[in-house]
């Protein structure tokens, strides 16, 4: 099969032209190969293998390119990276590889490409195209990987055993792609998995987050979160998910399985919106079930405080996992601590419980609500109705209030420094108390949100705490 159309970017030509002079093979391979087969879009970053120095050539190519780009070098490694318009190649030497036990840290001696492709973590990934002037366009397909992305198939090029304890991350990788592609992993691998998960303890945080992110960014995140369950994996990774399993029953009375019900809401949010953290969210937002879970006689299952105590657990799950601890992770801990506020609302909704919502959750109001509307998982059509047209009421209650009171990012009307030059007030305590009286007064609807009013009410409430109002200079 030849695959010429694959080549069409100027830059094919140019390493193409530095094989010959350099007299060694080089081939693209990889991702690259794979997404061209699948007609993914066009590929951003191109891995090439040469049989020899990856240096050499890289130094080579762009020695041949109009702008000269810089050859990044990454001696460790033995690769070399350059840009060159809108994409980014990373050269190799073709290796044969064994790893440590204990570590990632490969053993490298140089190989062929056929070294290369049984090193490689899939049939699907192990495909190359000739870079070389007689054969160019050429397939080498050794372990047919094209008929593996034709019967959407995850597969290793090796014994599945070998491959994964090569880079026990693999395991985590095909769980991702099986997510990500909608593949079936091949029953030997997932056998592998199973029996190799703890492995998995070796690899770095921030690689596993990597692979997280993009299961999460998938179609249908559950089906990668079964995966992970089911080979052992999740339990290394996100104990906390893994808690939240299982239906208890104490006379007659039973909890639904927070672990599906959680899955099920992850789906039906990547429904609704792309943005990563508001899916973290929504992964993470029961978490605090596990450890507040209560059984009462007269009430049966309770939960009390699990959004505080999910809001924490957030905290301590980014931090082991290494993902940042910025206002990415204080996003995700405000909706999974609010994350049951509007269902309080949808019974009663009234202007000033909606005013102290929008007033809480600022700009993360809307995400609040898109998250309810997804947690809403109930397999009886009538209440499935009535909570949605309850949350449609909410959202609609939030746009009258918002146009109304201007409540989200709300500063009081009246400042510290304003109520300081009425009274003739040095910084002290009756200030704090006037401010938050009126803040109460606003978001109760006892006043506007508005100067005038907020001013009357300040001497109203300096006068009930001895203040005088200072002569006017
Ligand atoms: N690879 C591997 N084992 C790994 C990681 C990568 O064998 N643990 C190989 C695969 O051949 C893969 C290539 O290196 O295709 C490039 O890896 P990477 O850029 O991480 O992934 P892609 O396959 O390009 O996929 P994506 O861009 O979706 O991450």
């Amino acid at each position: 099969m030849n695959y010429k159309t694959a080549l069409q970017h100027p830059i094919f030509s140019k390493i193409s032209e530095a094989t010959a002079s350099l007299q060694l093979d080089a081939y693209a391979i990889g991702g690259f190969v794979r997404d061209f087969i699948l007609e993914r879009g066009d590929a951003k970053d191109i891995d090439v293998v040469a049989i020899g120095s990856g240096i050499e050539l890289a130094k080579k190519v762009a020695l041949l390119l109009p702008n000269k780009p810089k050859v990044k070098i990454f001696k460790t490694y033995g690769t070399a990276m350059l840009r060159y318009q809108d994409i980014e190649i990373e050269f190799v030497g073709a290796r044969k590889e064994s790893y440590n036990e204990n570590s990632r840290n490969p053993v490298v001696e140089n190989g062929t490409l056929e070294d290369d492709q049984n090193r490689r973590d899939f049939t699907i990934n192990a495909m190359a195209i000739s870079l070389n002037q007689e054969s160019y366009g050429n397939l080498l397909d050794p372990f047919n990987g094209f008929d593996d992305l034709r019967n959407k198939i995850i597969k290793t090029p090796l014994n599945p055993d070998i491959t994964y304890s090569d880079d026990p991350l693999r395991m985590l990788r095909a769980i991702r792609f099986a997510t990500q592609l909608n593949f079936t992993i091949e029953d030997e691998s997932l056998v592998s998995i199973s029996k190799n998960h703890h492995r998995i303890n070796i690899i770095t945080n921030e690689r596993i987050v990597t692979e997280l992110h993009k299961i999460m960014e998938s179609e249908q995140p559950s089906k990668g979160f079964l995966l992970l369950e089911k080979t052992g994996l999740l339990k290394h990774i996100l104990p906390e998910l893994i808690a939240l399993k299982g239906i208890e029953e104490i006379e007659g009375q039973r909890h639904k399985d927070n672990f599906y019900h959680t899955l099920e809401v992850v789906d039906n949010i990547c429904k609704h919106t792309d943005n990563l953290w508001l899916r973290w969210a929504a992964l993470l937002h029961d978490i605090g079930k596990a450890p507040t879970k209560k059984f009462h006689k007269k009430i049966g299952w309770t939960f009390h405080g699990h959004e505080f105590e999910g809001s924490k657990m957030v905290y301590k799950l980014f931090k082991r996992l290494k993902m940042p601890l910025n206002d990415k992770m204080k996003y995700v801990q405000k909706l999974v601590f609010m994350s049951s506020r509007p269902i309080a609302l949808a019974d009663d909704v009234t202007d000033s419980a909606v005013r102290r919502l929008v007033f809480d959750a600022g700009d993360s109001v809307d995400d609040l609500m898109t998250l309810c509307e997804a947690d809403i998982t109930t397999k009886n059509p009538k209440k499935f109705k009535k909570y949605h047209h309850n949350f449609q009421l909410v959202r609609e209650k939030i746009e009258e209030v918002e146009a109304r009171d201007h409540i989200r990012n709300f500063q009081p009307p009246i400042s510290g420094e304003d109520i300081m030059t009425t009274f003739n007030l040095s910084p002290s305590r009756e200030i704090g108390i006037i401010k938050e009286r009126i803040k109460e007064a606003v978001l109760e609807g006892e006043i506007p949100n508005q100067y005038e009013a907020a001013y009357e009410m300040m001497l109203v409430e300096g006068e009930k705490l001895g203040l005088k109002v200072a002569a006017k200079s």
